[in-house]
């Protein structure tokens, strides 16, 4: 018996080696852990039951056969995040380089194949040099499997890819196909070509991090929604996020024990400034409306002209978008209408409810975003937030102008309750552009155009740049103080917990894509 025993314990010792000492250094040399202490580090203390560990790879070409890790290149199992089950895989590295062979890719697909089942989130730490080279299809096939499990996955659990070194080739399909990717700056990219390839191919010389590094993907790409400076805040950012999130697609994200108090934000009455083409920071709103330091921000650095995140108004968890006249004045362009649409559809899907700020002069225009297609991508946030079920309330803090005011959670396409602040502009256009139009001619007539143009600007924008003409049709539900946003918010979202729509019955609708 103790021999047996003996034998189990070399083995599990072996196992947890990975690919030996030196391979485990030469990570710790590059600033990463390795999978093992990543799954330890992002786990509750002792809750990792591994599953697999003694799985190896079945080739024999190239040698292969003398040459196996217990493993075979990634740990797969449960565990617990504060409490709550999740099911993870974390490639190591030190095993032939992460790379995935038929066998890796079956641990994969085991554990994604139970977190469906069972109902609780999914997270990828990925570390690979991608396909098995030794393996040829087989790993290619392994890769496939695993991508469409992703999609059967899609809308019924969380599933988060944490990309913690290389993610090239086929490979990074699975990550962009789960709901967040979230990358360790300097230590990890994601690329469909390298390097190398590129510079054959276009004769492009760029280097690894300029390709596909976390500042890349993070500003210019948009394929990270999130980036940390090393490991250990990576996982500590998945913890986070996880605690928006519910278990799954039938259950509701957790309230945290909340009181309703007064909830005056005062400040938010001194916030848009006198002149309306003056920029304001709508996360400073943001901030001021919800509990303390609960903002979870989603493509924080791409598209700064509408913010998405996580945040707790009163103790529930909500999805935020929200103009930004920061940048670009608020416009919605292809980028932002993208990130927003993808946003909306993951809160969607996940149950968390939607408040939507708006500030939004129009459509960016110009030949850049006709030609890119903002027809299409504005068109899929307008789509996404007519798809919502779940509760939606819109704020217009300032200019909800022309298009841009029906796609912004509009009455008019399902939003519940929609407020706006006395700031508020709601037209078809802004009152210059609308005076030069509809009195042309009485401004060409005029001995002074320039004035005539002022004071037709000053009687529009009386009559139409204000939420009043809105409130008169219903379209607003309430115009509200700014100071009361925070607890008008609350009882708002309070009311709408048990609301319920029932969609015509379809395969599944087709969103502009
Ligand atoms: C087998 C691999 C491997 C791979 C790395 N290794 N990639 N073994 N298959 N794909 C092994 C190396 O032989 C080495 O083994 C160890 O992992 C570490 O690799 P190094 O090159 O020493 O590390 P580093 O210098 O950090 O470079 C990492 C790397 C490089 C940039 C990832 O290894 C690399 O370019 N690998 C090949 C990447 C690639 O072309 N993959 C296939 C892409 S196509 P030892 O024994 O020395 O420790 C693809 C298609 C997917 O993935 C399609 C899905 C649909």
């Amino acid at each position: 018996m103790s021999d047996k025993i003996k034998i189990l314990k070399d083995k599990k010792a072996q196992a947890k080696l990975g690919g030996g000492q030196k391979r485990i250094d030469s990570q710790h040399g590059k600033k990463k852990l390795t999978a093992r202490e990543r799954v330890e580090y992002l786990l509750d203390d002792g809750s990792f039951e591994e599953i697999g560990m003694l799985v190896e790879h079945r080739t024999s070409d190239f040698g292969m056969d003398k040459e196996k890790y217990p493993g075979d290149g990634v740990i797969t199992g449960y565990g617990t995040i504060n409490g709550r089950l999740v099911y993870i895989f974390a490639q190591d590295f030190t095993v032939f380089g992460g790379s995935l062979s038929e066998t890796h890719a079956e641990k994969i697909c085991k554990v994604m194949d139970m977190a469906l089942r069972v109902g609780a989130p999914m997270i990828g730490l990925n570390d690979s040099g991608g396909a098995r080279i030794q393996e040829g299809v087989r790993s290619l096939g392994g890769y496939a499997d695993i991508f469409y499990k992703n999609v059967q996955s899609s809308g019924v659990i969380p599933q988060i890819s944490a990309i913690m070194g290389p993610c090239a080739g086929g490979a990074v399909y699975s990550p962009a196909m789960t709901d967040f990717t979230m990358m360790v700056e300097n230590t990890s990219y994601m690329f469909v070509t390298g390097p190398n390839v590129v510079k054959t191919v276009t004769n492009e010389t760029v280097t690894a991090e300029e390709l596909g590094g976390a500042s890349t993907h993070s500003t210019k790409s948009g394929v990270a929604h999130t980036t940390s400076a090393n490991d250990v805040e990576c996982l500590e950012d998945v913890k986070k996020l996880l605690s928006y999130l519910p278990q799954n697609n039938s259950e509701l994200p957790e309230n945290y024990p909340f009181e309703l108090g007064d909830e005056l934000r005062p400040n938010l009455d001194e916030i848009i400034p006198e002149s309306s083409t003056k920029p304001y920071d709508m996360k400073e709103v943001i901030h001021e409306i919800i509990d303390e330091d609960s903002f979870f921000e989603i493509h924080k650095d791409f598209a700064e002209n509408i913010v998405v995140g996580f945040a707790r108004l009163g103790g529930r968890s909500i999805g935020i978008i929200a103009n930004n006249p920061m940048f670009l004045a608020g416009c919605l362009d292809v980028d932002s209408s993208i990130k927003a649409a993808r946003f909306t559809r993951f809160c969607d899907a996940f149950n968390i409810p939607l408040l939507v700020l708006e500030d939004v002069p129009g459509f960016l225009p110009g030949t850049d975003q006709e030609w890119n297609g903002i027809i299409v991508h504005g068109a899929k946030l307008l789509y996404a937030l007519s798809e919502a079920t779940v509760p939606k309330v819109t704020v217009i803090t300032r200019k909800a102008y022309g298009g841009a005011y029906d796609v912004m959670n509009s009455k008019h396409i399902g939003a519940d309750m929609n407020f706006a602040w006395p700031t508020a502009e709601i037209a078809v256009m802004g009152a210059k552009g609308a005076s030069e139009i509809i009195f042309k001619k009485e401004i060409a007539e005029a001995d002074d155009h320039e004035a005539k143009l002022a004071e037709k600007e000053k009687e529009y924008a009386e009559l139409f740049a204000t939420p009043y003409e809105a409130a008169k049709r219903g379209f607003i539900d309430e115009v509200i103080l700014p100071q009361n946003t925070r607890r008008k918010l609350i009882k708002a979202f309070a009311m709408l917990e048990g609301k319920v729509v029932e969609g015509p019955k379809r395969k599944h609708g087709n969103i502009p894509l």
